[in-house]
């Protein structure tokens, strides 16, 4: 077991900086392997930190070629320098100047933090703490500075040359055969927003007049020849400044807005000031290589990042334990933003899906975290879907109960106060405590506590005084560090929902007039009054709180929510719930009657006839049974994956056979005519029918091949094709093996297909899975340096293929584990994220567990393990 107890960073010893640097001047000479980059910072002692403090600058990998204070250079008596930290004990009291000198080697740089390069181009990423890999700095994100840089480069190897804010002065460099180019950004800003390019880049731009009337150049910048790809990305950004200004009041500050897409990088994109830099999978779209997933999550990604400008950029945090400041509420935000595009209500159960899948995951699992954590050995760790995804919700609920108006008042607020500054959660619950003047310090503990809450609610009807009673009842289970659990204030809305479908005219004085109910002790009970008849309580309507509720209602009574709930979410959800109580009983060998299959199926195909033609899109998650993932956490414990892909695979069997004249009739009637177009609707029918379609293979594998190979061929886009690829992919024998060699070849040069490929294959719930995987590795396109291809292939066999990853012999594990191992070496970021895929291994059967845990100890015994992969393995182990 490792002792091995790296520093632990905690929220309670933040302090301010001893230092300010008030501007800093970079002048970066770009070479291949000897990038040389002097650093002048205008410095000043901090009137709020101590004094007598040295000056201690951080680095990482740093290699020092001279310092200079107020233009003298420093003799080697006069500051102590190593790779990690740049030390004067004697810094001037009073303002002064350092210039710094340090040599990179970005072509060496497989850690993708800090100056790299990506098919030759130059590019950076700073968040969290990867500015330090640049020059030596206060590399903290209160500490705010304004920035001029000078990048200077080969004139023909990088013709292109950015950096953050506006353009100011560009030019050749006399008798040489290189350029420059000078960037001035005038809004401070911490060194983890910093950015710079440098390649050789095609460019698509637009003009874009803000609220204001201010002329903005929007440019995209991506690999030369992919222009065209780009277009859906620059309509996207356009959209996102317009809804910002419309929704939030919030204008865009520079002249220019650039965004550049990059094929090696550790996560969706980076919101540096002016000047985002994405994973080129979240700009790069056509109908040929792109599904409408893809565009929708490029549409999210660019308004994400774009909103960042306001939430992050101009209000920015503290200290890193504030992280959920600006990435909780940025997700929020392009969550609203994507509500607002497309269709409200089947985006809500998008990411309800994938808040269960990751975040709830997470939360009990042994990486269990508070939204806003207290303590990190790496931080890079800490960019979790509990970080944003329930941070998001914390936002949400928020909105949900002080209302739409007040949370708009509050946000103003916020902005105003906090413009220019690094704040903390405090600042922001602090604007709508005073808008509202409301107390907020119990519907904080939502930052501080850990772990999924369960509600317990129960429903009495008594017929004679007409009243309905809730009683309810709350717990959150322990996760590490937090043993003892307080109650949250959870918001419920709710409603109740007569038999026949009728409205009830029941009434609660405990119910605001938005229908919600602020459940916040331990127990509670409710009572409605003037209910004429026996109700279906439809509770978390919109799935208002972030938790598990536990409400036994009969299968019947569920059949009733998803005919008649007015509210969407739950008539999703209410399928949901029957089709899961099935699939945990089929997985856990309870008895389950064909009539209950049978009436499931029979609900589900009345449903989607009613709903198919007006909103395919909202049909088709209603026939998407829970994934094998969703089935072993409701489990929770001695998990037993090929019991679950058993039940769901029959579940899926008697569904399609039960609905198959309906299936039938969607994948006739469902086509698309005329070109291709992402938009939400055109979606819709595409998901219905591609749904059909698994579902009718499901029931009859002989139709459903010939369904899958004719519409392979005749596809007119990467949606349509990859879904029959993927029914294909469930079906085992030749035409399978020729359809997959066919794309793969077809596809050849085009990595970011290749990557879809990759994942299918991977997912393959079959015993030669693991060969397979391994023999793709050798394939031209794979490299275990680019994240994107071990995320598809590596990552997807890990996290979406519940049997063959938790394969009994272990050996699925031990894959990873090599895996992981390798990875760490080049990049300890990705292999820590690869390496997450172990945190179910406590709820799997005891053999599988033990053969987790024997492969974790392996991995933590290790020497020289990355601090990113330490962390994760000892905290999964704990
Ligand atoms: N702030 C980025 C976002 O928009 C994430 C960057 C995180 N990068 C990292 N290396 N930890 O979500
Ligand atoms: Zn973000």
């Amino acid at each position: 077991m490792r002792t091995d107890t790296a520093q632990i960073v905690r929220l309670e010893d933040y302090q301010p900086s001893d230092f300010l640097i008030d501007r800093v001047e970079l002048d970066v000479r770009l070479h291949p392997t000897e990038t040389r980059v002097t650093a002048t910072l205008v410095m000043r002692p901090n009137p709020e930190g101590r004094s007598d403090a040295p000056l201690v600058l951080d680095g990482e990998e740093m290699n020092l070629k001279a310092v200079s204070l107020n233009g003298r250079t420093l003799t080697a008596e006069e500051f102590e320098a190593s790779p990690q930290s740049l030390t004067i004990a004697q810094a001037p009291r009073q303002p002064f100047t350092l210039t710094v000198e340090t040599e990179l080697n970005p072509t060496a740089n497989t850690k993708l933090m800090g100056l790299y390069r990506s098919s030759g181009n130059y590019c950076t990423q700073c968040e969290a703490e990867g500015f330090r890999r640049i020059t030596y700095f206060l590399d903290r994100p209160d500490v705010l500075s304004v920035y001029n840089t000078r990048i200077e480069a080969d004139r023909d190897d990088v013709p292109v040359l950015l950096g953050n804010g506006n353009r100011i002065e560009s030019g050749s460099i006399d008798g040489s055969d290189r350029h420059y180019a000078v960037w001035h950004d005038p809004h401070p800003k911490p060194s983890y927003l910093f950015a710079l390019v440098g390649g050789r880049l095609g460019r698509v731009s637009k003009t874009f007049t803000t609220m204001s009337g201010r002329e903005v150049e929007l440019a995209i910048y991506v690999e030369p020849g992919k222009e065209d790809r780009a277009d859906y990305a620059l309509d996207a950004l356009e959209r996102s400044m317009r809804w910002d200004e419309k929704i939030f009041g919030r204008e865009y500050d520079l002249d220019v807005f650039n965004i550049v897409a990059v094929s090696d990088f550790n996560m969706g994109a980076m919101e540096n000031k002016g000047l985002n830099i994405f994973n080129d999978k979240y700009v790069l779209a056509s109908p040929e290589t792109a599904t409408d997933t893809d565009y929708a999550h490029i549409e999210a990604i660019i308004a994400h990042e774009y909103f960042h400008n306001w939430t992050g950029n101009r209000v920015t945090c503290r200290d890193w334990f504030q992280l959920c400041l600006k990435e909780g509420l940025t997700v929020f935000r392009d969550q609203e933003f994507s509500s607002d595009e497309r269709s409200r209500p089947v985006h809500r159960i998008a990411e309800v899906k994938t808040l269960r899948a990751r975040q709830f995951l997470e939360d009990s699992s042994p990486l269990a975290h508070p939204v806003r954590p207290t303590q990190y050995r790496e931080i890079n760790n800490f960019y979790t879907a509990t970080v944003y995804e329930k941070g998001a919700e914390i936002v949400r609920m928020l909105k949900t109960i002080i209302g739409d108006d007040d949370f708009r008042r509050g946000m103003d607020l916020y902005f105003e106060r906090c413009d220019g500054t690094a704040a903390a959660v405090e600042d922001f619950l602090r604007a709508f405590a005073d808008v509202t003047g409301r107390d907020l310090s119990h519907f904080a503990r939502w930052y501080e506590q850990s772990g999924t809450p369960r509600v317990k609610v129960k429903g009495h009807y008594d017929p004679d005084a007409r009243t309905y009673r809730l009683d309810l009842a709350q717990s959150t289970p322990p996760t590490p560090g937090q043993a003892k659990k307080e109650a949250m204030a959870i918001p419920v809305a709710l409603g109740l929902v007569a038999h026949d479908g009728s409205a009830m005219s029941a009434s609660c004085d405990r119910v605001d007039q938005r229908g919600v109910f602020l459940f916040d002790k331990p127990e509670d009970s409710i009572t409605f009054t003037g209910v004429a008849s026996l109700p279906v309580p439809s509770l978390f309507r919109g799935f208002s709180a972030p938790v598990k509720l536990s409400l036994d209602l009969p299968n019947e009574e569920l059949l009733v929510l998803l005919r008649h709930d007015t509210d969407s979410f739950n008539r999703w959800q209410a399928a949901q719930s029957v089709a899961m109580r099935l699939l945990v009983y089929l997985s856990t060998g309870v008895e389950v009657a064909d009539e209950d299959i049978d009436a499931f199926s029979a609900a589900l195909c009345s449903f989607t006839d009613r709903n198919a033609q007006d909103d395919p899109a909202f049909a088709a998650l209603v026939v998407t049974l829970p994934s094998e993932a969703d089935v072993a956490q409701e489990i929770g414990q001695d998990v037993d994956p090929d019991a679950i892909h058993r039940a769901r695979s029959e579940m899926r069997r008697r569904i399609g056979q039960g609905c198959a004249k309906h299936l039938q009739r969607f994948y006739e009637t469902l086509t698309v005519s005329g070109p291709y177009s992402p938009d939400a609707a055109s979606a819709g029918r595409r998901a219905l029918r591609n749904a059909s379609l698994d579902l009718l293979a499901a029931a009859d594998p002989d139709t459903g091949e010939a369904l899958a190979v004719r519409q392979l061929e005749s596809a007119s886009n990467m949606t349509d094709r990859l879904a029959s690829l993927s029914v294909l992919t469930t079906l085992p024998g030749a035409v399978r093996e020729e359809a997959i060699a066919r794309f793969g070849d077809r596809y050849r040069n085009e990595p970011l297909v290749l990557d879809k490929w990759f994942t299918l294959q991977a997912a393959i719930p079959e015993d030669g899975t693991l060969e397979r995987v391994k023999a793709l590795m050798q394939h031209p396109a794979f490299s275990i340096a680019n994240p994107n291809r071990v995320r598809s292939l590596i990552g997807s066999f890990a996290m979406l293929n519940q049997v063959q990853f938790n394969r009994a012999d272990g050996a699925g594990y031990r894959f990873l584990a090599s895996i992981v191992l390798r990875a760490d070496e080049l990049n300890p970021q990705l292999a820590a994220r690869l390496l997450t895929a172990f945190s179910t291994w406590r709820m799997m059967e005891s053999t599988r567990r033990s053969h987790a845990e024997q492969v974790l100890r392996s991995i933590a015994q290790k020497p020289n393990l990355s601090r990113d992969v330490g962390d994760i393995v000892s905290r999964s182990l704990e």
